[in-house]
């Protein structure tokens, strides 16, 4: 999907939550943290266009799993053409990762990386994303996010053990980079 027709999903949605894909500095602070060594599965949260879901593909141990949640369905036709066996689409939204994850027996996620746009999403709902994100990920592993402005901080903070923050400004608009890890 090219970035003007990503623009028109924003328009006729407003869940998108963005006016332009994720630029390749912002996919790269995304993804740093991961260790890709070791990471067996990992869950995306509002793949879109799919831009970050590549750039894990690409790294990705041959016997990992990545599974996203996404719910335009614009998008998820755009997901369904990247032929490769590690990727599990579900046209879910984020809330339900856990049953998800239950209902297939795929275990518990090294990361969560997701590019929701918390800010419209409920606070309750926001809230059960979070803790949810958090009572599904191993120790020692992390969700990372980003977000246009540092509302959400506090929120990381009381949910995760640590946070680390990071800054992609070269993307529309600059965004920041929410490191949330589960001691
Ligand atoms: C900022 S856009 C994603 C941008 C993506 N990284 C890209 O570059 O194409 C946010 C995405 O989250 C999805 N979304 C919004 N609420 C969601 C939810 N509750 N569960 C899953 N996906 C959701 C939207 O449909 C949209 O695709």
């Amino acid at each position: 999907m090219k970035p003007i027709q990503f623009l028109g999903q924003f328009l006729d949605n407003k869940q998108v939550g963005a006016v332009w894909p994720s630029s390749k500095y912002l996919i790269r602070q995304m993804i740093k943290p991961i260790d890709f060594t070791h990471a067996k599965l990992i869950i995306e949260y509002g793949p879109g266009t799919g831009n970050i879901t590549k750039a894990i593909l690409k790294k990705m141990r041959p016997d990992a799993k990545l599974i996203v949640f996404e719910i335009n369905s614009s998008f998820i036709e755009g997901l369904k053409k990247i032929d490769d066996k590690r990727l599990l689409i579900f046209n879910f939204p984020a809330e339900m990762a856990a049953v998800v994850l239950n209902e297939h027996h795929l275990g518990s996620p090294d990361y969560v990386v997701s590019s929701l746009p918390l800010a419209i999403i409920p606070n309750n709902t926001v809230t059960r994303i979070l803790s949810g994100t958090y009572a599904i990920l191993k120790t020692g592993c992390a969700m990372i996010q980003f977000q246009y402005s540092p509302s959400s901080l506090g929120r990381f903070k009381r949910m995760f053990d640590r946070v680390e923050v990071k800054f992609a400004p070269i993307n529309v608009p600059p965004a920041l980079v929410y490191v949330c890890w589960k001691k």
